[in-house]
């Protein structure tokens, strides 16, 4: 059985969590809620509260809590499928037949792509076998009979109809091959013709061992140089690795290596590094790592020299750091691919390179330092600065220290210098206890007003309920801006789960936590009333609040630190510091 989010929406839309739960216990109105004796635990006094308008429930005694399924759910003990199978019913919505058909059809229309599939990558492997042009490419280009026996590579004829002709004597339908993203309907008149044609064929082969697609290259300098199949009912770029197939037979598997392109992750097959893979030519995704985390905690990064600086790259790279992933850049010198690299320099230079690949954030700052000459004062500044907000992505603080004391050394500077740049950028005191910093060592300031407070807690009801509102709140202010740790922590939640195009009830967000203190915590902060005015009103007050508390938290510290540099006679600096304060003063007034 198997339950869409639309599904699972429309369930929960059409089981009211009032009319449900009054089944089960009996509820008596109170305010704009309802209130009775927690179920689930033994009271003598109502702390169980239901909301009809966030059709959320929540125990302030036991800290239970969530929408009208994780009730029915926990109060009938039965599995989650259970309980949406009987809240379908309840409702009257038909949820069986239709499904299920339309997902056999589906499945259905997934095998027969697998087998044109794989009917193709055989007619093309014979056709390489049959042809001595492509076959001399490959062979020019270094590649062995058994390595092209390996990857399955093949070539498509240059003929208009060649496969789709064969793919028909073998009993497929036009329209299937259609699907299989094999042929292309005519310009002109009825009709289709061969999507390759007088191309290198290299098939792309999932973790069951199916084939998903194809990438084709010329064998010349025409453009386009490589040709792909389009996303199908069974090929989704952004959902697959190039070479993956591979890489899962080796059982004491390392790292994960990630090349740009297909060439290379033969190559180094070739040359027994058989741990590597390529994103087939799109942007780095969220799917792609969660599918290498199965595999590895460990990336190693081999790029082209050019494409590796690149800030898509880079953008790219912090998807794999989001995962978990241990990443590391493997420098290929100028302008080589690891294919060219390897060819030229051999097996054991590459096992070099290999060895001294560096940590990202090394990388990151090695990139942010080229070109700049650490002697030059105007450069300073620019690798200084660039440095601290490479620092302030970083998350341990011991790897923040480590690189601090080896960049101070290199650029022989004090320790200070670095921090105190890092401590303006964060403008809040992360880095409080640390011996080297002078700007914050104390959290008075942070201690927020009752006012900020409820602002914070206001803002997240707000969330919760209404995805545009919350998307526009967050536009307004950052999940940092918020000062109580929890609010930030939930607002986090909250931005994840938008970015993941669904919003958590207050009920999910308290299933996050174990701790029974904090779930009493968030439903107090979800069960508060919002003051009766316009939703747009108090958000813009909240956001107001929030905001100057922050810039006042700034300007305490931008007073403490312009003090400090006066005492030791920095004018110059405690000035420049000054006028910073005069212009976050503006902004608050
Ligand atoms: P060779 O020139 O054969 O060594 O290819 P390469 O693997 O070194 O390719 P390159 O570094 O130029 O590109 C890396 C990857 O990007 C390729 O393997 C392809 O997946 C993809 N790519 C390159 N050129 C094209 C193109 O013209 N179209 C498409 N769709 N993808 C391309
Ligand atoms: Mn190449």
């Amino acid at each position: 059985m198997y339950f869409s989010d639309d599904m699972i929406s429309e369930i929960v839309e059409k089981n009211d969590i009032v009319d449900v739960l009054s089944q089960y216990v009996n509820l008596k109105k109170s305010g704009s809620n309802y209130m009775c004796l927690c179920p689930f635990h033994s009271e003598k006094s109502p702390s169980f509260s239901v909301s009809p308008s966030k059709q959320i429930f929540n125990c302030f005694g036991c800290g239970v809590g969530g929408n009208v399924i994780t009730f029915v759910q926990k109060i009938e003990r039965l599995t989650f499928i259970e309980t949406l199978k009987l809240l379908a019913e309840k409702a009257g919505i038909d949820v069986r037949d239709t499904r299920d058909e339309k997902e056999l059809e589906r499945l259905n229309l997934k095998n027969k792509l697998f087998k044109i599939n794989l009917e193709t990558a055989r007619f093309f492997y014979r056709t390489l076998h049959n042809n001595r042009r492509p076959m001399e490419y490959l062979q020019r280009r270094g590649l062995s009979d058994e390595i092209i026996k390996t990857f399955g590579l093949g070539f498509s004829m240059d003929s208009w109809n060649s496969l789709y002709k064969y793919l028909l004597t073998k009993g497929f339908t036009i329209d299937d091959v259609y699907k299989a993203g094999l042929v292309l309907p005519k310009k002109q008149g009825d009709g289709y013709y061969d999507r390759f044609r007088n191309r290198v064929m290299f098939p792309i082969i999932d973790l069951k061992g199916s084939i998903i697609g194809f990438g084709g290259r010329v064998m010349d300098d025409s453009k386009p140089k490589y040709l792909n199949s389009p996303d199908t009912l069974v090929f989704n770029k952004g959902y697959n690795m190039y070479g993956l197939n591979q890489v899962k037979k080796i059982s004491d598997l390392e790292n994960i290596i990630i090349c740009e392109g297909y060439m290379d992750v033969i190559a180094l097959h070739q040359y027994g590094i058989n741990n590597a893979v390529a994103s087939l030519g799109t942007a780095f995704t969220e799917q792609q790592a969660k599918l290498l985390k199965r595999f590895s905690n460990e990336i190693i990064i081999s790029y082209d020299s050019d494409t590796a600086g690149q800030s898509a790259t880079m953008r790219g790279l912090s998807v794999l750091e989001k995962e978990g992933f241990t990443v590391k850049v493997l420098n290929v010198p100028t302008g080589k691919d690891p294919d060219e690299y390897i060819r030229k320099n051999g097996v054991e230079t590459f096992r070099e390179l290999l060895k001294n690949s560096m940590p990202l954030m090394e990388y990151k700052i090695e990139s942010a330092k080229n070109g700049l000459n650490i002697n030059n004062f105007q450069d300073r500044i620019t690798f200084l600065k660039k440095l601290a907000l490479i620092l302030n992505d970083m998350e341990s603080e011991v790897e923040v220290d480590a690189y601090i004391k080896k960049y101070s050394k290199l650029m022989q500077l004090g320790e200070e210098s670095i921090y105190s740049e890092l401590n303006r950028l964060k403008g809040r005191n992360k880095f409080g206890n640390n011996k080297h910093n002078i700007v914050n060592n104390k959290k008075s300031y942070k201690k927020p007003k009752k006012g900020e407070i409820l602002a914070e807690i206001y803002l997240l009801n707000i969330c919760i309920v209404d995805s545009n509102k919350a998307k526009n709140i967050f536009k307004l202010v950052k999940t940092h801006d918020f000062i109580v740790e929890l609010h930030k922590e939930i607002a986090e939640f909250i931005v994840l789960s938008l970015e993941n195009g669904k919003l958590l009830t207050a009920g999910e967000i308290i299933n996050y936590y174990d701790d029974e203190e904090k779930k009493a915590e968030i439903s107090e902060i979800f069960s508060i009333e919002l003051p009766q005015a316009e939703v747009e009103d108090i958000i813009k007050s909240c956001v107001d609040i929030i905001k100057k508390s922050n810039t006042n938290n700034k300007i305490q510290e931008l007073t403490k630190r312009m003090n400090e540099l006066f005492q030791q006679n920095e004018i110059e600096k405690a000035n420049a510091i000054y006028n910073e304060i005069k212009n976050l003063q503006k902004t608050i007034k």
